[in-house]
């Protein structure tokens, strides 16, 4: 009897220390808020050669639904199906601080990436297309 009641002990703290870790890893982890970007000199003085063309309005919305819009979401407030599972914050690019950046960073940013913000050089090779989403980007100012 005595080891029985000795077995039960060890197996209820057994179970008490899997469930707690179970908890402790299936828990939804706080999204890391992003740090500050290193952005090369060159980028940030970057000309726009498209600024207030209009005929890229088409193209820059279609490549941002195909290419970004699954995490970016459709208000680019990091409102797309895939945000919840980044371990970072996307951004909001409706917001004034993000707005008031350069063309040339929110470029560097969009095509060049870091870490979960993937890189698009290859995938959009095309200037006119990179700054059509860089246009389109813009247009989400609220
Ligand atoms: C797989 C998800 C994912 C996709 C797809 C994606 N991004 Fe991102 N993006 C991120 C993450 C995560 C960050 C924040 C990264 C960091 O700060 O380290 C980010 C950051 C950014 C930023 C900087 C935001 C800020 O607050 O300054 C811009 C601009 C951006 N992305 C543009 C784009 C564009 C344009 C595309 C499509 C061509 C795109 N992203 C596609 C995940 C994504």
């Amino acid at each position: 009897m005595k080891k029985l009641k000795k077995f039960n002990r060890i197996a209820l703290v057994i179970i008490a220390l899997g469930s707690f870790l179970l908890f402790a890893f299936t828990l939804p982890q706080e999204q890391k808020t992003p740090e500050e970007w290193d952005i090369p000199e060159e980028y940030q003085t970057m000309e726009n050669p498209y600024k207030d063309d209009n005929s890229l309005d088409r193209i820059g919305k279609m490549l941002y639904a195909k290419h970004c819009k699954s995490c970016h979401g459709n208000k680019g407030q990091c409102d797309g199906p895939k945000a919840k599972q980044l371990e970072t914050w996307c951004g909001d690019f409706t917001a004034e601080e993000f707005q008031n950046q350069a063309d040339g960073v929110i470029y560097y940013k969009s095509i060049i990436g870091r870490d979960e913000m993937p890189n698009y050089e290859s995938k959009i090779p095309d200037a006119e297309d990179r700054w059509a989403i860089v246009n389109y980007i813009r247009t989400l100012d609220d």
